[in-house]
């Protein structure tokens, strides 16, 4: 079997093009990227690199012109027919009027299923909202928010998760808060993923390895293996071994950047 079949995501070969007036300008090419199961990947890059437009892909939001994403044995379709893809965004989009509890649960309602209640206070649990079922979203916060879309995410025990810069919009203190929370609900759970960030930081942190994409067009351009130990705490990312990889990879994002801005246009 290849790396690719026996994956739990594989990307392969993926291009992608959009229209810009006239012309045509390739946002993706020849992205190739396979996720074992129970492996958390981090991507970092320069924006409009296409990190988006790639987690759409695999979303089955976007359709490629070339390539394809198979996740387990299924398509994207397939596997969001069966409502086992997990996406938590940037913009968390909670419904304002329901509580706690019914937005964790709201991915059972939109599937037609039967709420597992249980499930839904287990995971509240596990991302520190258990004494908030029945809060709405005004009444916590930023931080509490990103949580409760990051559960929602879970709630159907995905067989891939994928994250768009969820902690995008934090500030500082609650993203470092919530980094640690999230690996360990991540070791609880063992769920595959594929995380976007623009924090290299995180990037290390999370990552059993990191991809450093160019843009114009968006590509792979570095790859690094993470070998520190878990929970990445306080201790492991003051170490010296974490911010000489830290360096590194900030280096190959700079080099990434340099090279999408000498390659194509502006903006
Ligand atoms: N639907 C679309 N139509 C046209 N251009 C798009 C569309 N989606 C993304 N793009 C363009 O593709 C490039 C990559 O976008 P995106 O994937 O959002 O980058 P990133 O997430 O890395 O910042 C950008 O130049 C963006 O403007
Ligand atoms: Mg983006």
């Amino acid at each position: 079997m290849s790396a690719a079949s026996s994956a739990a995501l594989a990307v392969e070969g993926i291009s992608k093009s959009f229209r810009l007036g006239r012309e045509s300008f390739q946002a993706l090419r020849g992205i190739d990227l396979a996720l074992a199961a129970g492996e958390f990947v981090s991507v970092v890059g320069p924006s409009g690199c296409g990190k988006s437009t790639l987690l759409r892909i695999i979303a089955g939001l976007e359709t490629p012109d070339a390539g394809r994403v198979t996740i387990g044995s299924s398509t994207p379709a397939e596997t969001t027919a069966a409502h086992r893809l997990g996406i938590a965004f940037q913009d968390h989009a909670l419904l304002p009027w329901l509580s706690v509890a019914e937005n964790i649960a709201l991915p059972y309602r939109l599937a037609g299923m039967t709420v597992d209640q249980a499930r839904v206070q287990e995971l509240a649990r596990l991302v520190g909202l258990g004494d908030f079922l029945r809060a709405r979203p005004r009444q916590l916060s930023g931080g509490m928010r990103q949580r409760v879309s990051i559960a929602r995410a879970m709630v159907l025990k995905p067989v891939v998760l994928l994250l768009d810069e969820p902690f995008g919009a934090l500030d500082l203190v609650t993203r470092r808060h919530l980094n640690l929370e999230m690996q360990r609900i991540w070791g609880e759970l063992g769920t595959t993923a594929l995380l976007i960030t623009h924090s290299v930081d995180e990037a290390v942190q999370f990552g059993n390895r990191v991809f450093v994409m160019a843009a114009r067009p968006g590509r792979m351009h570095a790859e690094f293996a993470v070998k520190l130990p878990r929970p990445r705490d306080r201790r492991v990312t003051a170490s010296p071994e974490f911010v000489a990889l830290v360096q590194k990879v900030a280096a190959a994002l700079d080099d990434a950047t340099a090279a999408s801005t000498a390659s194509g246009m502006p903006g």
